[in-house]
């Protein structure tokens, strides 16, 4: 499975970036706002850094906005991706700037036929917000699985990119149905590579070491 960070802080991309195994970036408004930076500089920043995808959202909500700013944010770099919304606007403009050879991320999906039309109109990547659904008593990994369930029955390529993951055991799940990414945030990234006992057992180790052999 992929692994993308869901971020715009700089420090935040570069640490998961000297990991190793960082796949892409995800952006929204949200996360830019919280940055209090301009959403092109910063975009422009994160692509010197990760090579991989890098979903650029649209603030625009009607289809000819969506194109302007669409174009727009695809020639900032080769690897932006532009996010656009899972509305009947969202999926015009993805059918359009897909034909255009523009990868686009369909966002804010919180049903099956979403993922099914925008798999129709060529998006790239899917947005499924598991933890948004979990916030209102749905199970957002129920979605998931249904959306692999039906990409797989017909084989549609758009890959299915978990978002809104809000702790370790989301990507556990994600990765057991067969998720093709899933976008974390830093504090989850960083989580997911700890364990008590790692640590303890280290620091057993070297302790041990040390008592046989000073040092
Ligand atoms: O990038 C979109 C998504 O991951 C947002 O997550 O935590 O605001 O629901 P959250």
């Amino acid at each position: 499975m992929e692994l993308y960070i869901d971020t715009a802080n700089l420090d935040e991309i570069k640490q998961a970036h000297d990991m190793g195994v960082l796949d892409g970036v995800t952006t929204n408004p949200s996360l830019i706002a919280k940055e209090g930076i301009d959403y092109a500089k910063r975009l422009a920043e994160i692509c010197e850094v990760v090579d991989g995808p890098v979903s650029a959202e649209v603030i625009a909500t009607d289809y000819k906005g969506m194109m302007k700013e669409g174009r727009d944010r695809a020639k900032i770099a080769d690897n932006i991706v532009v996010k656009l919304p899972c509305t009947v606007d969202g999926l015009r403009a993805c059918k359009e700037l897909s034909d255009e050879g523009t990868r686009t991320n369909l966002t804010l999906c919180f049903q099956p036929l979403q993922a099914m039309l925008v798999a129709k109109a060529g998006a790239f990547l899917v947005s499924p917000f598991i933890g948004r659904l979990d916030d209102i008593g749905e199970e957002g990994m129920a979605l998931i699985r249904q959306i692999r369930a039906i990409y797989d029955n017909y084989g549609f390529e758009t890959m299915i990119l978990a978002a809104s993951i809000r702790h370790p055991m989301h990507v556990v799940e994600c990765a057991l149905v067969g998720c093709d990414v899933a976008t974390v945030p830093f504090k989850v990234i960083q989580q997911m590579m700890n364990h008590p006992l790692t640590d303890s057992g280290l620091a057993k180790f070297v302790a041990d070491y040390k008592k046989a052999f000073g040092g």
